[in-house]
């Protein structure tokens, strides 16, 4: 893995931005992307930017399960915020929430990954080497399922809803297999919240249950932190 240590998470957001443009340059036509705090400050300087991405496919990583389009708390209200509506791609894949069939839905994602290839996939890390829904000791090799959430997550999102009842239950999410069929793949991660999945992910071991750690075997990966986030490593 090449690791990349900025001084704050602008710096990191700009580093990041430099390795899709430069991805984007040389050929790259579709992009994983992620949501949560981490990717905001990269999608600014998309938005800044004057790159053209009505040429490039975006795949998301998750949704939650039944939240509807417009909810301000689904994934692809904050896509739609956050990126597309001033960025347009030529098409973007995000799991549909409100399906009826769950595991037709999954199986369809599989497929669109396949027969879309992500050139370049951006990550966030969660505090216990998550990555996407895929929480310790989710199984390495599987692809897009249903993610229950644990009662520690859902307490921890329901401060972003009314009440805790309105916390959605599961969430649909690429595998770690989905992740690792990638081309390349960024990670990035700020603060010092983060210090300690940095350090399981990069110097730890390979294990279910430290999720990240699995990037390890990937042949192409840059993880982009902030000085805090990096604190840990050797
Ligand atoms: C986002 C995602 C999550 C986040 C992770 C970090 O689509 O799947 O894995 O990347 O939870 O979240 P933030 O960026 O909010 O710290």
């Amino acid at each position: 893995m090449k690791v990349i240590v900025t001084e704050n998470k602008i710096q990191c957001g700009a580093k990041a931005f430099e390795i899709f443009k430069n991805e984007i340059k040389n050929g790259a036509k579709v992009l994983g992307l992620a949501t949560g705090s981490t990717p905001e400050t990269l999608y600014q300087n998309f938005i800044n930017s004057d790159l053209n991405c009505s040429n490039l496919i975006s795949i998301n990583l998750d949704e939650y399960v039944g939240l509807t389009p417009d909810n301000p708390q689904s994934y692809h209200y904050f896509m739609r915020k956050h990126l597309f509506d001033k960025k347009p791609f030529k098409k973007s894949y995000v799991p549909d929430g409100m399906t009826k069939d769950v595991a037709a839905t999954c199986k369809e994602y599989d497929q669109i990954i396949k027969d879309n290839p992500i050139d370049v996939q951006l990550l966030g890390i969660g505090r216990n080497g998550h990555i996407a829904f895929n929480e310790p000791g989710t199984p390495f090799d599987i692809g897009t399922h249903e993610v229950k959430l644990t009662e520690n997550t859902i307490k921890a999102n329901s401060r972003f809803f009314d009440n805790e009842d309105e916390v959605p239950k599961s969430a649909i999410c690429m595998g770690t297999a989905n992740i690792m069929d990638a081309k390349k793949v960024v990670l990035m991660a700020f603060g010092e919240k983060k210090a300690q999945a940095i350090k399981e992910m990069i110097e730890g071991p390979v294990t279910e249950q430290v999720p990240a750690s699995i990037l390890q075997k990937h042949p192409d990966v840059t993880v982009i932190v902030d000085k805090a986030a990096a604190q840990e490593l050797d």
